[in-house]
């Protein structure tokens, strides 16, 4: 069956913190992460999940909020992630998509993210959706030390 899309509800921490684990294990997002972003939405965040065959299949959310130009909005990728048995058939491309139509209709004159600069897959992803790269954050992702690569969509 075709993945559906649906919102982000309080009962979906327990299953995406397992996709979590899995796929972060250094650096997982806590319990308290995603209250605290479910926390703001709708008003600045937008979170949602991926579901296959009843199971949740992936999920993600964006932030958007003022922007460094005065009177605009910017968003920011602020999760993405798809479980390892549900990779590399368009499901990462699905939810990605559907950020940047909520971004469009929040009105974002550009959209970032921060990504390891070790993670080929994903931004290759990122590049496909137009994310050019924008600067590198040295020791971002703790504890490892990793680096973050920044990347940003113009969306007008
Ligand atoms: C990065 C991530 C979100 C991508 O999700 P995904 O569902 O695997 O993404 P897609 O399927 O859209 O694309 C992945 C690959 O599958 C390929 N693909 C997509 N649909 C396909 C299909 N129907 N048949 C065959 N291949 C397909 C894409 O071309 C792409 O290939 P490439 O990576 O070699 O360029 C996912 O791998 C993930 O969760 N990774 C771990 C967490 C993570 O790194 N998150 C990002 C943090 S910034």
């Amino acid at each position: 069956m075709a993945p559906t899309l649906r919102p982000f509800r309080w009962w979906d921490i327990e299953p995406a913190r397992r996709i979590e684990l899995d796929l972060f294990p250094e650096d997982p997002w806590s319990v308290e992460m995603f209250w605290s972003e479910l926390a703001d939405v709708p008003q600045s965040r937008y979170y949602v999940i991926a579901e296959q065959d009843g199971e949740m299949a992936g999920y993600a959310g964006l932030m958007a909020q003022p922007g460094a130009i005065p009177d605009t909005v910017e968003g920011w990728v602020q999760n993405i992630a798809v479980a390892r048995a549900h990779q590399g058939r368009g499901l990462g491309a699905v939810l990605l998509q559907a950020l940047l139509e909520e971004a469009l209709r929040r009105k974002c004159v550009e959209v970032w993210l921060e990504v390891r600069t070790d993670n080929d897959s994903a931004q290759r992803l990122y590049v496909r959706h137009g994310f050019e790269p924008a600067g590198i954050r040295r020791g971002y992702y703790q504890p490892g030390n990793h680096d973050a690569l920044i990347m940003r969509k113009a969306m007008a």
